[in-house]
């Protein structure tokens, strides 16, 4: 029988996936979403839902994840594809999800490369809000699309875009495992001496206190429930094409739970570092101000580009801390960048069957240009924020939950699934896993979906206007879905074999285990 064409590429080893990995999961969902998410849900009691989150739904699935991508050795559709052939449209969706997610991940790192540098002489002056958004993005002042231009924001997107192309361009070994094994040391240097600057200011214990009081009674809304959940699949980077494909490049006699749960918990311990040196800083700007710490507390964009700024001004060694938090805020985000590009170069890749480079071209020269004209003009903010909160909630756990629902009860290879983790893994997984992703993901998947999806039907997501919504929201991720079934029927290049042996695969495994 004709041999599958093995993955042209592998890590050289596997601390250099795991170095990606966690590269790619610790990302501004760490940084920016998460100290807010728990301040705003429960504060020290939204510790046990997120705790629950990630090892009831997060860890499984990241098993899960990687399963699909070491196994059938593929792209997500590729891998999909040779799972059971139907379900390759679900490969595409993920791989849609990352080419929306990219073009607007790609403009924050680039404004937060350039707050890197106005941070060494506060450029922003006394009145950080005004500088963001007159300033330096220019926003309209009515939400809309409009193709009014902003060249300072072009050349920060365009410097982004050439680094992580080139970056993806010289493949896993010399560009990915290169870029975090010299990003991810720095990052955390960086973010370990930014924390203990912020714990030294005055009012940090203010900020803590607010972080970590446990409001007890908020663990009986389900909305905190769903806001821990939503948290771990964004933050774990899981669900989306971006585990599955990078674990098809490890090499076949890998322990792939044991290298899951060194990632899932080291992203979530610089999830939680990432807490106490925002809040500590929050806990001194409200000090200054002479307000509580949710007067001061911005989320997201706010956050990072106005709270953080006045801390900044205000500070000792205010332009070093300024320095420190935003580099690691463009570099976290930079080394997430590579992991969502790589999902879709890769499929690119393997339906064309042409070289790394090419596809590289052929799809990032395409996404750079959207990420210019969508995301340097004075409505590019709104653009982000309306994509950004449908694509999480519709694109990646609509993607996820019917990954899952194919995988388990469709296609009904969770049993492979497992076998094929447990081949050469440390931890080994059995009923208790298949009922974690099999049961209880989808139930939590389904019913955070619906919940939104009313919510939003009741209430215009932000109180956008209906023609927005329309066209960035739900448009776009019907979108998604629609291009995936497309992109499922063009034919895939004769050099690439789509059909999986699933008996074959069984040989070739104890060939290699007895060589
Ligand atoms: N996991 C990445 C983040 O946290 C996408 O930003």
């Amino acid at each position: 029988m004709e041999k599958r064409a093995p993955r042209q590429e592998s890590f050289n080893s596997r601390n250099y996936f795991i170095l990606a990995a966690i590269g790619s999961a610790v990302g501004l969902g760490n940084i920016w979403r998460f100290p807010y998410v728990a301040f705003k849900n429960g504060g020290g009691a939204f510790i046990l839902p997120y705790l629950i989150a990630l090892l009831a739904v997060g860890i499984p699935l990241l098993f899960f994840d990687y399963a699909l991508g070491h196994r059938y050795r593929g792209s997500a559709p590729l891998s999909l594809r040779r799972m059971g052939r139907w379900t390759e449209s679900l490969g595409w969706w993920q791989v849609m999800v990352c080419f929306v997610i990219g073009i607007y991940y790609a403009a924050i790192i680039g404004w937060a490369g350039m707050y890197t540098l106005f941070s060494i002489n506060q450029a922003w002056g006394s009145d950080p809000k005004t500088f963001l958004m007159r300033d330096f993005l220019h926003v309209a002042d009515t939400p809309g699309v409009g193709l009014d231009f902003v060249p300072s924001l072009f050349i920060p997107i365009l410097v982004v875009w050439a680094v992580t192309l080139i970056t993806v361009a010289l493949g896993v070994n010399k560009g990915l495992a290169m870029v975090n094994k010299i990003f991810m040391p720095l990052l955390v240097v960086m973010f370990l001496v930014l924390v203990v600057q912020s714990l030294f200011l005055p009012g940090a214990g203010t900020g803590l206190d607010a972080l970590f009081t446990p409001k007890w009674g908020a663990l009986g809304d389900p909305a905190v429930w769903a806001a821990a959940f939503g948290q771990i699949f964004y933050s774990l980077s899981v669900g989306f094409g971006i585990m599955l494909t990078y674990s098809s490049y490890l090499k076949r006699r890998t322990d792939l739970t044991g290298s899951g749960l060194v990632v899932g918990f080291a992203n979530s311990g610089f999830e939680l570092l990432a807490g106490i040196g925002v809040f500590a800083a929050l806990g001194f700007m409200a000090n200054q101000a002479g307000l509580g710490v949710s007067d001061v507390a911005g989320q997201g964009l706010t956050l990072a580009f106005v709270a953080f700024p006045t801390i900044i001004s205000q500070a000792p060694l205010g332009s070093l801390m300024g320095v420190l938090f935003f580099a690691s805020l463009t570099v976290a985000g930079l080394t997430s960048l590579l992991s969502i590009v790589e999902v879709v170069v890769s499929a690119v890749r393997d339906k064309l069957g042409i070289p790394k480079v090419q596809a590289t071209l052929v799809i990032g020269i395409p996404m750079t240009i959207l990420s210019i004209f969508l995301l340097s003009t004075t409505t590019g903010l709104y653009f982000l924020d309306i994509t950004d909160e449908f694509v999480n909630k519709y694109g990646i756990l609509g993607g996820a939950l019917a990954c899952i629902i194919a995988t388990v009860w469709f296609v009904r290879k969770l049993p492979v699934l497992r076998d094929h983790l447990n081949r050469f893994s440390s931890f080994k997984v059995g009923r208790g896993w298949m009922a974690l992703v099999g049961v209880a993901s989808p139930l939590v998947l389904g019913y955070m979906l619906i919940n939104d999806f009313i919510g939003k039907l009741g209430k215009p997501y932000e109180n956008y206007p209906q023609h927005l919504l329309v066209i960035f929201g739900w448009g776009m991720s019907a979108a998604l879905i629609i291009i995936a079934v497309v992109l499922t029927l063009l034919p895939w290049r004769r050099s690439i074999r789509t059909d999986f042996d699933e008996q074959n695969n069984e040989h070739e495994v104890s060939e290699e285990v007895s060589a």
